[in-house]
């Protein structure tokens, strides 16, 4: 039996040239490289430029995923973008990036969930095509994540950075087994019981005001452990598969810590497991296309492998997407 699959034939990713390290974060905060180090397994955290949006990330993480994929930018019939952090209120920012593209087609919209975004946005992709509503979708995760934060609280700004990634997704054949190169399975939740963890204290409606990243830290470590592992089985149930046919993990990079308990806890050894947060912390949407583009161009993660993609974030929302790359 054919069935359409949504294959990735592309990814890309861009960081801000501006590298701050937990050394430089002891200027600005009562820290140290031990604590943030031993806490997190971050090092450093890339910040953008004054004056550089969102949109400049996400462009240049769209361009190398492009070029990567080998299509023609017209190609492209739908874009989608993770992101918390939109250059403006409105227009989606993925409207903004289809302009600077020089598409005039199709339909960009943004994704809020925080970071989950970019799972979200996978999601998303993997159902319009599969239903017929597009054929080549570019995904997006993109954050400046650092205009969210407030510089005066430890326990946050030392944890986020800034950075983009970017896939393109297009609708390919397959037999309907886990051999199928695309997307095998995809799995997202919410839970809004818990938005007092982890959110923003502002916004257009309450407060007029952007607003700044407030999180009960152990709270949210508790949780994300739980629920990511929840995720990966379900992941694991619908295609019958089990850990041991993962070839790699990508999670979201929020916390080494976290990671390491994920990959514990579903019995996944360390040395399948993509860890980037230590040079850019938590990038929020952006961080699981960043992992990934890293992975891909350093030939770990070749055509054929088995990819398994999870994120948790705010609201609580959270996701595991299974891919064959
Ligand atoms: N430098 C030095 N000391 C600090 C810092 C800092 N940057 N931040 C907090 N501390 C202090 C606290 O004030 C506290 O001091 P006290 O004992 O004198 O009161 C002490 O360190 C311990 O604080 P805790 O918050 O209990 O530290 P914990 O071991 O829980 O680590 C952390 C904090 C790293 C935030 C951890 O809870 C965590 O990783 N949580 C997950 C949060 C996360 O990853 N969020 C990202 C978004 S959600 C997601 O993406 C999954």
């Amino acid at each position: 039996m054919s069935i359409i699959r949504s294959v990735v034939a592309g990814c890309g990713s861009y960081l801000p040239e501006r590298r701050v390290t937990n050394e430089d974060m002891t200027k600005i905060v009562d820290t140290t490289d031990d604590w943030i180090v031993e806490r997190t397994g971050i090092h450093a955290r890339h910040i953008a430029a004054d004056g550089e949006l969102t949109s400049d990330l996400a462009l240049k993480a769209a361009r190398a995923a492009i070029e990567d994929a080998g299509i023609d930018v017209q190609e492209i019939d739908t874009i989608i973008m993770g992101t918390t952090t939109p250059d403006n209120t409105f227009p989606a920012t993925a409207v903004t990036v289809q302009a600077q593209l020089g598409l005039h087609h199709g339909a960009a919209f943004d994704v809020q969930a925080v970071c989950s975004g970019f799972v979200y946005a996978l999601t998303i992709a993997d159902t319009f095509i599969r239903c017929g509503q597009a054929k080549t979708v570019l995904v997006i995760g993109a954050e400046t994540f650092s205009r969210l934060l407030d510089w005066t609280d430890r326990t946050t700004c030392v944890l986020f950075g800034d950075g983009a990634g970017a896939v393109v997704v297009k609708a390919g054949e397959g037999e309907g087994t886990n051999a199928d190169r695309g997307i095998l399975t995809a799995h997202l939740h919410s839970d809004g019981r818990f938005k007092e963890k982890l959110y923003v204290d502002g916004g257009p409606s309450s407060t007029q005001t952007t607003g700044h990243v407030r999180m009960e830290g152990r709270e949210v470590f508790r949780h994300a452990v739980v629920n990511i592992a929840d995720t990966i089985k379900e992941a694991l149930v619908a295609t019958g598969l089990s850990a041991t046919d993962i070839d790699w993990f990508v999670p979201h990079q929020a916390n080494k810590r976290i990671l390491d308990g994920t990959a514990k806890r579903i019995g996944l050894p360390p040395e399948k497991v993509v860890i980037t947060v230590g040079e850019h912390g938590n990038t929020s949407a952006a961080s699981v296309p960043l992992a990934l583009d890293g992975a891909v161009k350093d030939g770990r993660i070749k055509r054929g492998d088995l990819v398994l993609l999870e994120a948790m974030g705010g609201g609580f929302t959270w996701g595991s997407v299974l891919v064959r790359w």
